[in-house]
């Protein structure tokens, strides 16, 4: 990759972009930063729709969460508006959703727009996370999810480290 120096010691520059409706996808991706920080790569954590540089990224990790059976718009329009530099890059996906045990237990096919996404882009690697959602969420089907007892916090952090050391032992 390039910005590799020959030491063995990563130089390059990781963009963790991710599109968050209640933030627990951001905390997510600030977990995959921190990662390949110790793994002595350089990593910026963004809000999707705010990138608009992909030039100065050696590589860049996209993650969503799941609304509806999509990716978050903001991921979505990420993907869309920096196709061709992405394409240029290696570049890994990440999805926040399920709210039960599953994420932890099996792995969860990308949703189909995700899935069209990674063809386009030529990406290999994609992984869901389990989600969270709890009070305070936005929008009148978080309060009802939430009212029928279905919330909670079903994010595995320790299954979020071993997948962001195999992004840097892959950038390595
Ligand atoms: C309106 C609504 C729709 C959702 N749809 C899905 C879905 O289709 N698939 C899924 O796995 N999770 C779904 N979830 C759960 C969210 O993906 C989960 O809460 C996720 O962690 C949210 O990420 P965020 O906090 O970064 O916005 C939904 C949650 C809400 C409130």
């Amino acid at each position: 990759m390039t910005g590799t120096d020959n030491t063995g010691t990563g130089t390059g520059t990781v963009l963790v972009a991710y599109g968050t409706t209640n933030g627990s996808t951001a905390e997510i991706a600030t977990a995959v930063a921190d990662v390949l920080r110790t793994r002595g790569l350089t990593a910026e954590v963004l809000p999707a729709r705010s990138v608009t540089d992909v030039a100065r990224y050696d590589a860049v990790v996209v993650g969503g969460g799941l609304y509806a059976g999509r990716w978050h718009k903001d991921a979505r329009r990420f993907v869309r508006r920096h196709r061709a530099l992405l394409k240029e890059r290696p570049v890994w996906f990440f999805d926040s959703g399920p709210l039960d045990a599953s994420a932890s237990e099996r792995d969860i096919p990308p949703v189909r727009g995700v899935r069209r996404a990674m063809d386009r882009l030529g990406v290999e690697e994609h992984i869901t996370f389990g989600g969270r959602l709890e009070d305070g969420a936005k929008g009148w089907v978080a309060g009802m999810i939430l009212r029928s007892g279905k919330g909670g916090d079903f994010r595995d952090f320790g299954a979020v480290e071993k997948w962001a050391q195999g992004v840097a032992d892959a950038l390595k």
